[in-house]
């Protein structure tokens, strides 16, 4: 749907790596020409027209992004670089106070690198431990396993809401119930969720959530960091500079400011912002329900169709998300996506960043698909076509 809207859909591709990062709508990069054209003004810190309308319009999109994810208050919007920067200030800048040595971190073998490397850091620095929740046999986490892992150490459960390689979504409210219950924070990686399915914070009671704006048709180098208002009025900066202090002296004595601009320290990325809240205004008018529902088929559609190609391994038919993970028996996988690309078609091979993954699922490399709201029934058939070429090996070799 709405492929017309995507300049880059104008090329001869077919584009199925959006869990690496998702094409761009026109208006994007209208928004963020327009704001280095017309306005290209610094934020919060100018007394004059330009200025004040790049605040109004930088504040417009955390309020966006607020209602996107259902946040009780635009302050608890904190924009970052990207999903990894977000992580790494919660875990940084809150966990590293919170938490204390012999304190239990529960993550799951199926984490992407920024939510596994800065909890090995944190553990190295302060002696946490870091002990995982058993997937089950198709990898995914269940309740009863999140229950086995906890101990009375357990302080924090970070994972993923949707993995980027297998592609489950996990039981984010019932594990926050169960942690809550047992006072244990839970930190949710939304990077491959937000842009697909509605995660209403409020609902689901998410303590921290971390997501990017390029994996949600935005722009690179713009990421949300969300937190309950009363967890961020307790995380320290680990970044200190412009933007963020009310005042400060010679003799060291300083007043920082309060949320969000406490933790924005710097100029930040405002054309990427702003631009950014124009596409979640477009996402709005097309209808998250819309877009979930569309991909949702679509990926049935997908696999009913892989199904049907010889020689393919599907790693995880039962995923509910638009990410399908593969190979071509005997074929290495980054063989396999270079001949794709030789077919104009663009899917990402390798262990996509996931390394401790691919210990669980016995198999070191994978291609994978990962759909959005343009990709198509035909895209999928000429995939299919491609992927069932009996001349296919001969090709590669
Ligand atoms: N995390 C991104 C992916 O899964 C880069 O491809």
């Amino acid at each position: 749907m709405n492929r017309e809207d995507f300049e880059m859909l104008k090329q001869d591709i077919i584009y199925l790596d959006n869990g690496a990062t998702t094409l761009k709508p026109t208006i994007l990069a209208e928004k963020v020409s327009e704001y280095y054209n017309q306005y290209s003004a610094n934020a919060h810190r100018g007394d004059y027209d330009i200025s004040l309308k790049v605040d109004a319009m930088y504040e417009e999109t955390r309020k966006k992004v607020q209602n996107w994810i259902h946040a009780q208050s635009s302050d608890e919007i904190i924009f970052t670089s990207g999903a990894t920067d977000s992580l790494n200030k919660i875990i940084f800048g809150y966990f590293r106070y919170y938490l204390q040595k012999g304190d239990e971190v529960l993550l799951t073998k199926g984490e992407h690198a920024s939510n596994v490397l800065p909890w090995f850091e944190l553990a190295d620095e302060i002696g946490i431990i870091i002990r995982y929740i058993e997937l089950d046999d198709e990898k995914k986490v269940t309740l009863e396993n999140v229950e086995r892992a906890i101990t009375p150490r357990t302080k924090v459960i970070s994972l993923a809401h949707i993995t980027n390689v297998v592609g489950d979504i996990r039981p984010i409210k019932k594990i926050n119930t169960l942690a809550h219950s047992q006072n244990i924070l839970v930190l949710v990686d939304g990077a491959q969720s937000v842009p697909h399915i509605e995660v209403d914070v409020q609902d689901l009671d998410i303590d921290f959530l971390a997501f990017s704006a390029h994996k949600m048709y935005g722009p690179t180098g713009v990421g949300v960091l969300y937190g309950k208002k009363e967890l961020l009025n307790q995380i320290h900066p680990i970044e200190f500079g412009g933007g963020m202090n009310a005042t400060f002296s010679s003799d060291g004595v300083r007043i920082y400011d309060e949320l969000p601009h406490l933790l924005e320290p710097g100029t930040p990325n405002i054309a990427g912002v702003i631009g950014f809240g124009s596409v979640l205004t477009y996402l709005d008018q097309i209808g998250l329900d819309h877009i979930t529902t569309y991909e949702h088929d679509l990926h049935s559609y997908a696999i009913q169709k892989l199904k049907s190609v010889p020689n393919i391994i599907l790693y995880n038919e039962m995923s509910e998300s638009g990410i399908i993970t593969f190979n071509m028996k005997d074929v290495f996988a980054q063989d396999l996506a270079i001949y794709l690309n030789k077919h104009k078609i663009c899917v990402r091979a390798g262990n996509h960043c996931a390394k401790i993954l691919k210990d669980e699922l016995g198999i070191k490399n994978t291609c994978r698909i990962s759909l959005a709201l343009y990709n198509t029934k035909e895209e999928i058939d000429r995939l299919v076509q491609v992927l069932s070429n009996p001349k296919l090996k001969e090709e590669i070799i």
